[in-house]
């Protein structure tokens, strides 16, 4: 358990090259490893989440390779019917998409096998997937009917179903539509917003038929994927704390290079903007996935409001936009986030205590919380709560404190931003 300290005030001034997506480099690995021929990726993030996808596929039999520190990643295909039992679990840490996606995959297996996660990730519902895997035809285990960790999967023959996926969950989407790669029939997910679509793209990228219309997403048996390749674009739920840090400490000015800019993900640029934030984006690539640069120019922001609709595009931004809000002027208000207590901590709770600890003035709701805004905030100490972003977003908060900020339980950070103390140094030169 590592922890820091952190003096303030000051600005957020430079350029930042984010480390690769998280949510591709994740499905860049999966795909590729169920695609025939190799798969030679750059920027793919070497964090302890996508870490944990590697090794499980690895004990899956297939071939990956890395080289740590480089962000280069090389996956020899195995085919869609080539992965083999592995020889114990597979232990996939903190990484709830890891746990999701596979089971997914490990639907269309005809073996057995178990998976296993640290504390907070056998506490996270893991229903929501089992559920539609189990109706699809997987025989699935594990406590609770299914809902905990560990989970015993064997996969066999499925069957093609039309599911709600009435959470708007990326995760549980993507795990449908592995295991519909592997079911007779269609398998269609509707959603009531669209959730970040990755693996769609992924999937089309890799030759398969995808139709997608708003709503709905539907895939059939899939014989074949092709390899793929690239280099993955930055992650901007990891550049998220600087943009929005930049954003509302006035004086600051910041670049952020070759980022993801899919219309899934960019919430938090909508949401800044409406609080008055200076933010200019421009697209450098469109496909398979828009990348491209943001300037941001530090301002004094005012508050505003977040409903259930726009919550999947900023998911994981909200931790950072709290805090965006409690220095905001007058008053904010996010609703229709109840997703958010069963992360990798309950993040209401977390910012909300770790915002008031630092004079913030957070009152939280069942499904988001009220925030008024503070001018400044004040000198204090705050936990991680074991949650990677809850910790990111307070060490952003530090830049707004005339004194010290110590946070304790940093460690955490390495399970999506290893690099994120180095690049927030940078940034105060
Ligand atoms: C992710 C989807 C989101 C997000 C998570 C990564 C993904 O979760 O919070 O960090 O890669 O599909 P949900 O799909 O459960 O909302």
């Amino acid at each position: 358990m590592t922890s820091c300290k952190l003096a303030g005030p000051g600005v957020l001034t430079g350029t930042v090259h984010p480390p690769g997506d998280k949510s591709i480099s994740h499905r860049a690995l999966m795909i590729s490893a169920l695609a025939e021929g190799e798969s030679s990726y750059s920027r793919f993030l070497e964090a302890a989440d996508c870490l944990h996808t590697m090794t499980a596929l690895q004990a899956l039999g297939v071939d990956i390779k890395n080289t740590p520190g480089t962000g280069l990643v090389t996956v020899r295909g195995v085919g869609m019917n080539g992965l083999k039992a592995p020889e114990k679990e597979l232990y996939l840490g903190n990484s709830g998409t890891s746990m999701r996606l596979l089971l997914g995959v490990l639907a269309g297996q005809r073996f057995e096998c178990q998976l296993t996660g640290d504390e907070s990730l056998s506490t996270r519902p893991m229903r929501r997937v089992t559920q539609p895997l189990k109706q699809m035809g997987a025989q699935i285990k594990g406590s609770d009917q299914a809902n905990y960790a560990p989970l015993t999967i064997r996969g066999g023959k499925l069957k093609g179903i039309s599911f709600d996926n009435h959470l708007a969950s990326a995760q549980v989407k993507s795990a449908i539509l592995f295991a519909g790669m592997y079911a007779d029939g269609k398998t269609r997910v509707v959603e009531p917003v669209t959730s970040r679509d990755h693996t769609e793209r992924f999937l089309e990228a890799a030759g398969v038929d995808i139709l997608r219309e708003a709503g709905w997403v539907e895939i059939g048996r899939v014989d074949r994927l092709t390899a793929l390749g690239g280099a993955i674009p930055g992650d901007i739920s990891s550049a998220a704390f600087f943009i929005a840090g930049a954003a509302v400490i006035v004086g600051s000015e910041l670049t952020v290079k070759d980022v993801c800019l899919n219309p899934t993900r960019t919430g938090l640029l909508n949401v800044l903007r409406r609080m008055g934030a200076h933010i200019t984006t421009e697209i450098t690539q469109e496909a398979p996935e828009p990348m491209g640069n943001i300037y941001v120019v530090g301002r004094r922001l005012k508050g505003t409001r977040i409903a259930k609709e726009e919550v999947p595009s900023l998911i994981d931004e909200l931790p950072i936009l709290m805090t965006a809000m409690a220095a905001a002027e007058g008053e904010s208000l996010i609703t229709g986030a109840d997703e958010l207590r069963v992360k990798e901590t309950d993040r209401i709770h977390s910012m909300s205590q770790n915002l008031n600890a630092i004079g913030g003035c957070v009152e939280e709701l069942p499904d988001g919380c009220l925030i008024r805004g503070v001018s400044e905030f004040r000198p204090g100490k705050v936990d991680s709560f074991g949650d990677h972003r809850t910790a990111m977003s307070m060490a952003i908060a530090s830049r707004l404190i005339k004194g010290e900020l110590e946070i304790t339980g940093t460690a955490c950070i390495g399970t999506s931003y290893p690099r994120f103390f180095k690049d927030f140094e940078d940034l105060q030169k």
